[in-house]
């Protein structure tokens, strides 16, 4: 079996090819925001994920690159819009497209990724496309789905735990899965084997949110490579805003309350004096405590999965960076 290393050194080599043939393409306007997102970094996650999963079940890396591809091009796709839905100006440590480009460029070049992404993945074997395609289709329009949950929270003063649980579940957590089990497809693996690794991937998923919304606050911007406080300033309802207004009581939850509902306000000193209040709440040893809860779970359905106990050393060694990340 290849090493997380070694899958990644092939996907990034094949990344890098499709990368050079966009960076070719006209009209520029349309293809240069691409080349410059995908050549931007980023963990590469979801790719190694697809690999990861296929290689558990066969030795098939080059079958699994077209669906591994897809999968990072719609990944870096949702990014653009979601930078310019969260009025965001920096990502991986560069400026975000819509603000580089502008904001038209951040929609057409993100529609043109999605569309990319498609190609990608109908590249992969006949066989297994019609289950490869419906997958996918249904994780994108989840991303939507959560998405939109994500936007209508902002404006919202009444969301609970559970709802946003839901919500990361559906714009993140649904793909990280997807991906794995785009991989045990690919693979061959039986379907009670792709649905353990599809659930492994919700939990992972869900702990990866909850890491990044802790490191939106608590974060260092350098390694991070997004500004620090973001969702403080657009109200995002994350699991430590939650808590918090559920931990504190009396002039504190006022001032809270104050500061989500305040429409003019020096940005610092919003993310300040939010950041002290979640301090106060004490709400940090929450949100370690939940996503300790998730990687529980996560571990579970790897226990429950039927390959030899050495293969899955890597997945869940994954799982680990995930719990501790800081990029
Ligand atoms: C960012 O994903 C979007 C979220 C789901 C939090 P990553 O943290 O995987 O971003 P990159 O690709 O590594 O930059
Ligand atoms: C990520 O949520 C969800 C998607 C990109 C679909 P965030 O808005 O928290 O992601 P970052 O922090 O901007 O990467
Ligand atoms: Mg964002
Ligand atoms: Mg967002
Ligand atoms: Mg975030």
């Amino acid at each position: 079996m290849k090493s997380q290393q070694e899958l990644l050194n092939l996907f990034l080599n094949e990344l890098k090819k499709e990368q050079k043939k966009i960076d070719e393409s006209s009209p520029k306007g349309l293809y240069k925001p691409v080349s410059y997102t995908l050549d931007m970094g980023g963990k590469r996650l979801r790719p190694l994920l697809v690999l990861m999963a296929a290689n558990l079940f066969a030795d098939i890396t080059e079958q699994a690159l077209p669906a591994a591809t897809a999968i990072e091009v719609f990944h870096n796709f949702t990014l653009l819009h979601d930078d310019l839905m969260d009025n965001a100006s920096v990502r991986r440590g560069k400026p975000t497209v819509h603000l580089k480009f502008n904001p038209n460029t951040a929609i057409l070049s993100g529609d043109a990724m999605l569309i990319l992404a498609y190609e990608y993945l109908a590249q992969s074997s006949s066989d297994s496309l019609p289950e490869l395609l419906k997958l996918f289709s249904r994780t994108a329009l989840e991303v939507c789905e959560g998405q939109q949950f994500d936007m209508d929270f902002e404006s919202r003063q009444d969301v609970t735990v559970d709802e946003y649980i839901e919500m990361i579940r559906l714009k993140t957590a649904v793909l990280i899965a997807a991906a794995l089990k785009l991989g045990a497809i690919i693979g061959g693996a039986p379907e009670k084997q792709a649905k353990l690794l599809y659930d492994f991937g919700i939990n992972i998923g869900l702990a990866f949110q909850l890491q990044d919304d802790w490191l939106d606050v608590y974060g260092d911007p350098n390694v991070f490579g997004k500004k620090i406080g973001g969702d403080i300033l657009s109200n995002k309802k994350t699991f430590l805003l939650l808590k918090t207004m559920e931990k504190l009581q009396g002039e504190k939850k006022e001032q809270l309350q104050n500061w989500i509902t305040k429409e003019a306000f020096l940005p610092e000193e919003k993310i300040e004096a939010v950041t002290q209040l979640y301090n106060d709440a004490l709400v940090n040893e929450e949100a370690q405590k939940l996503m300790r809860h998730y990687h529980n779970e996560a571990l579970k359905c790897l226990a429950d999965l039927d390959v030899a106990e050495i293969n899955k050393k890597d997945l869940v060694e994954l799982a680990d960076q995930v719990m501790s990340r800081i990029s």
